[in-house]
């Protein structure tokens, strides 16, 4: 078969099938158009896009202005590798830390990448400016936690599923609960070797799990009590998705490393990046960390327009006025509901828990249910369905989706 030649969903289905690794379950739609909060499968039929890529597309599919920066960008120069300057990626460094108020930026392109590189950072603060004595530094993590896929990533996951037989796994870690600045305070007075906390302002993988009010800045304060590293992966709540430009911009919390990916280059383009003060950004040298694509220059003209769109077109306050919509409607449905027990999240970053066990199919049926009523989303843990468009749906869109979910939902009701 051509390359090129069209295929049905069925066709495309079976080719991934035979010759992709199994790696994902995906829902059995075959996409190949986007638009703002719209996507299109291969036979012609509009959905709105619940997932936005897991929180990548915050700025919508295809934003006419992104693609004119990368599309621009990528007929003059695309990749130079570090080994030479290139004209652009001084600029974007120049733009994003004073956009976010850091001194500087080390780039890369995916999230698990943009993680492992705070962990490098952290634990070379830790020995080079803490006084930690090498190999001996630990890094304070949660319990549910989500930070990617890679070894060392996986090795502090307590999701048996991503974890099962992919040891030896990296040591250096320590899992305390979730929401619990109590079980940090104690892990810190008892251990003079933490570097740092990494922390997802909320839990996006395990289920949008909201923190308490005060968890972010009474946990930010242990760890300045403690001169440890307050780590803040805002992978996915970052770049408006909360209704903040940062999620913890909700407690006035200013993290030491803040990790950021997915939205950056809003879906168009795999980019990521870490960003910090000099105090702690300083301890790389050259030599100590890299990749071969981090920082090129489609990546850095792709990234500027990125963050210059949520600005311009007020994305964070759209997706705090529709969050609330969002989440007042649906709690109104619950009110006399059956099938949906709880929906809860910040901005646009929500998900409702589906009245049935955690190992039943319904969550993933009523996910095919609002797929065949013209809406993608998908469960993330079970019973637990997670809504996340495009920042740029208007109001009347969003009435338009809460009737579909609605009227899906009811068609599950007993
Ligand atoms: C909080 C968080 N950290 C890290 C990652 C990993 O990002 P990537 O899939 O780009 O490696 C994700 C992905 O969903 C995430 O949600």
């Amino acid at each position: 078969m051509a390359v090129l030649d069209k295929l049905t969903s069925k066709d495309a289905i079976a080719l991934e099938d035979k010759f992709g690794a199994h790696n994902y379950h995906p829902l059995p739609v075959v996409l190949s158009k986007g638009k703002g909060v719209y996507v299109w499968d291969v036979e012609g039929k509009r959905y709105y896009d619940f997932l936005s890529a897991y929180s990548a597309v915050n700025q919508g599919h295809c934003h006419p202005k992104i693609i004119n920066a990368l599309t621009v960008q990528a007929q003059k120069l695309t990749l130079t590798s570090r080994a030479f300057y290139n004209d652009m990626l001084g600029k974007y460094e120049e733009y994003a830390t004073k956009y976010f108020g850091f001194d500087k930026l080390l780039p890369m392109n995916t999230g698990a990448e943009a993680v492992e590189t705070a962990i490098k950072v952290c634990r070379k603060w830790a020995y080079e400016k803490k006084g930690i004595e090498e190999q001996n530094a630990q890094i304070v993590v949660c319990e549910n936690n989500f930070h990617g896929r890679t070894t060392t990533i996986i090795s502090f996951s307590n999701d048996e599923v991503a974890k099962k037989n992919f040891g030896p796994y990296t040591p250096g870690f320590i899992k305390i609960p979730y929401n619990n600045p109590e079980a940090l305070e104690e892990v810190l007075e008892k251990n003079k070797n933490i570097a740092g906390f990494l922390v997802e302002p909320i839990q996006g993988e395990a289920g949008v799990y909201v923190p308490g009010e005060g968890f972010l800045s009474e946990t930010r304060t242990i760890c300045e009590k403690h001169n440890v590293l307050f780590i803040a992966d805002e992978i996915q709540t970052g770049i408006a998705r909360t209704g903040e430009l940062l999620a913890v911009n909700y407690e006035n919390v200013r993290p030491d490393i803040l990790i950021l990916g997915k939205a950056l280059s809003g879906g168009v383009y795999p980019v990521s990046a870490v960003l910090a003060d000099n105090e702690v950004m300083n301890v790389i040298k050259p030599g100590q960390h890299g990749s071969t694509f981090g920082g090129n220059p489609v990546a850095a003209a792709v990234a500027m327009e990125a963050l210059q769109v949520v600005k311009d077109e007020k994305l964070a306050e759209n997706a705090k006025v529709l969050g609330e919509i969002f989440r007042r409607e649906i709690n109104e449905y619950i009110k006399t509901s059956n099938i949906v027990k709880l929906v809860r999240g910040k901005g646009l970053l929500n998900a409702i828990v589906i009245n049935d066990s955690e190992e039943s199919s319904t969550a993933w049926d009523i996910c095919m249910a609002l797929k065949e009523n013209g809406l993608l989303a998908k469960p993330t843990h079970g019973n637990i369905i997670r809504f996340a468009p495009p920042l740029v749906m208007t109001r009347e869109q969003i009435s338009d989706c809460i009737d579909i979910i609605k009227e899906t939902l009811k068609e599950f009701e007993k």
